[in-house]
């Protein structure tokens, strides 16, 4: 069973100068100290980058950039890349803020090259999807995530789908001080997880999978007590040194003593071990693999991934094997794939039926 390290990111939006950078690190990096279970990001804006990563260097906590271009480099004035945020020393990167989606025209089919971009650079990519309150209104949270993780992780190697990060941030949450409630998040985190068990299931056990919107002192633990969230990524709180470090420690805590969450059991590490993957997570089973019309595009699957969540929800059988495609939309790969009997045809890549995990 994998273990999964829980992250809790600062995304510090346009907030901090260079100035207010250091002094939230020289204060910050002292209370931290002795945290341990618990892997920090702080995310500022690009010009304070430098400074966080020099005051970061000797310290555990890890710098990621708000966003980048896939390019290396190139003729897009404005933008900034993954070599570029490397040579800052650089850790990660978000990629997909519902902001940046909303009033920037980020796309789904950017994001496709961004992620693998940043994985190729060595940066860890912090990939932020979630719902609308409309969508979410109109029983659409499962669609809308379904087709952004697919879309967004469709050009990462199933052998690296482990090393992205995935932050499930509702957007009717993020700044409103309305937080989604700890069943919200924990099933909209248990749906994104099938959805990359339903690629590679090694991945759906490893990959840590954050909640955003609002998280603060008062309702991190809460919040981070379930065992399928892996860590938060927080917006407003973490301005604040003192909050922040209260949510880390909550997250270093929930990782100490994972509680026990409804459907998958307590089976996290005691003492300061990283929690495991939840039972729920067992080998997935994708019982009628065959509905339908043909994928050409895509090597997700995702009413197999709805199907295994329901089965896996009733049933611990053991899996069976699942048709694997070998070809994407964009590029055709040319890596073999590792399962057997593997054939190139993708059944699925689309929603059976949409259903609200409300
Ligand atoms: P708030 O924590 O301010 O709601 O912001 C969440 C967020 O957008 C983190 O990326």
């Amino acid at each position: 069973m994998p273990a999964r390290t829980p992250i809790v990111a600062a995304n510090w939006k346009m907030h901090k100068t260079v100035a207010e950078t250091e002094a939230f690190l020289d204060r910050f990096l002292g209370g931290i100290e002795q945290l341990e279970g618990v892997e920090l990001f702080v995310c500022p804006p690009f010009p304070s980058l430098p400074a966080a990563t020099e005051r970061c260097r000797r310290s555990r906590v890890m710098v990621a950039a708000q966003n980048m271009h896939a390019e290396p480099h190139g003729a897009f004035t404005g933008e900034v890349s993954a070599p570029m945020l490397l040579e800052l020393g650089v850790d990660g990167v978000i990629l997909g803020h519902s902001e940046r989606r909303a009033m920037f025209a980020e796309t789904d089919e950017a994001l496709a090259s961004k992620v693998p971009a940043a994985l190729g650079a060595g940066l860890t990519p912090i990939l932020c999807v979630g719902e609308t309150e409309a969508e979410r209104d109109a029983d659409r949270t499962e669609a809308v995530l379904g087709s952004q993780v697919e879309a967004d992780l469709a050009e990462v190697d199933d052998d690296r789908l482990a090393d992205v990060v995935i932050a499930y941030e509702p957007v009717w949450a993020i700044g409103t001080g309305r937080n989604a409630t700890p069943e919200q998040a924990a099933e909209a985190v248990a749906f994104i997880r099938s959805l990359v068990a339903g690629r590679d299931q090694h991945a759906g056990g490893s990959i840590r999978i954050l909640y955003g919107g609002s998280v603060k002192p008062g309702n991190a633990a809460e919040l981070l007590a379930a065992e399928t969230i892996d860590g938060a990524l927080v917006g407003g709180a973490s301005l604040r040194p003192g909050d922040f470090e209260e949510i880390a420690l909550a997250a270093a805590d929930s990782s100490a003593s994972p509680a026990e969450s409804s459907g998958s059991g307590a089976d996290g590490a005691a003492g300061s071990q990283p929690r495991t993957a939840p039972s729920s997570l067992a080998p997935p089973i994708f019982p009628k693999v065959q509905t339908g019309f043909p994928c050409p595009r895509s090597r997700w699957s995702f009413s197999m991934a709805g199907a295994w969540l329901r089965m896996a929800r009733a049933t611990r059988s053991p899996r069976r094997p699942r048709p694997c495609s070998t070809s994407s939309g964009r590029a055709t790969r040319t890596r073999p794939c590792r399962r057997a009997g593997a054939t190139s045809a993708c059944p699925m890549g689309r929603w059976a039926t949409p259903r609200s995990v409300t």
